[in-house]
């Protein structure tokens, strides 16, 4: 059996994410003494991320870069999950339950590369190879409203509503392509009612 609680938060930019996985890892770490928890993101602050992070900042037309990007986010999640998430989940033992918390993972990948044009099939395949969270949020929101709230940031690459429609559509797909526990949230909701329903459901997977 797997070691550890894997738990993903992810969805569109502007969907809240950040803002969850920072709730969750206060809330996680009150709860209950035994919990150790490991909040982390990608793309990492590794090699492959970083190359991610500059493209995504330098580049201005979403359709472009869609296989190197993908061959990127791969690279980028095997390093993740050897040197980061995988070590520390394994840690886990009677005393302590360690939780690794991830804003985004490969509900991403698939969404955004598909939304590039790749083949959504193809694109899973390839995140096979990974291990499955134990439960994983896709924030859902209009993309207006989600571009609405990073108003304030430096758009980036994929940040445009038509191409944002397209990612959302491919986010909200995946429940029945993939084998996975995924809830989707609306997260159009207050901060604080979307934060209580995700709370009830990881409460389930831990109690
Ligand atoms: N449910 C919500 N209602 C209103 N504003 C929100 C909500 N969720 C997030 N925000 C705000 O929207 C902005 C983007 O949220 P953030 O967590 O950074 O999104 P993401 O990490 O998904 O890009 C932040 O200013 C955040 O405070
Ligand atoms: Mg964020």
């Amino acid at each position: 059996m797997k070691k550890g609680i894997f738990i993903v938060v992810d969805g569109l930019d502007g969907s809240g994410k950040s803002e969850i996985v920072k709730m969750l890892h206060n809330y996680l770490f009150s709860k209950h003494k035994k919990y150790r928890i490991l909040t982390t993101r990608e793309p990492t602050n590794g090699s492959y991320g970083k190359l991610i992070r500059q493209m995504l900042s330098k580049e201005k037309d979403p359709e472009s870069s869609s296989k190197k990007l993908m061959w990127l986010f791969i690279k980028d999640r095997k390093e993740h999950l050897k040197n980061t998430i995988g070590p520390f989940l394994k840690k886990s033992n009677k005393h302590e339950l360690n939780i690794a918390l991830c804003d985004r993972y490969y509900y991403s990948t698939i969404a955004f590369q598909s939304a590039q044009g790749l083949d959504i099939q193809k694109l899973i395949e390839k995140n096979e190879q990974f291990r499955k969270p134990d439960i994983a949020f896709i924030l859902d929101v209009e993309p207006a409203i989600a571009l609405e709230r990073i108003s304030y940031r430096q758009k980036e690459k994929f940040e445009q509503l038509e191409f944002m429609k397209k990612i959302r559509k491919n986010f909200l797909k995946l429940p029945k392509l993939l084998n996975d526990n995924i809830k989707v949230i609306d997260s159009s909701k207050s901060l604080k009612e979307v934060f209580n329903n995700i709370r009830k459901e990881v409460d389930k997977v831990l109690d």
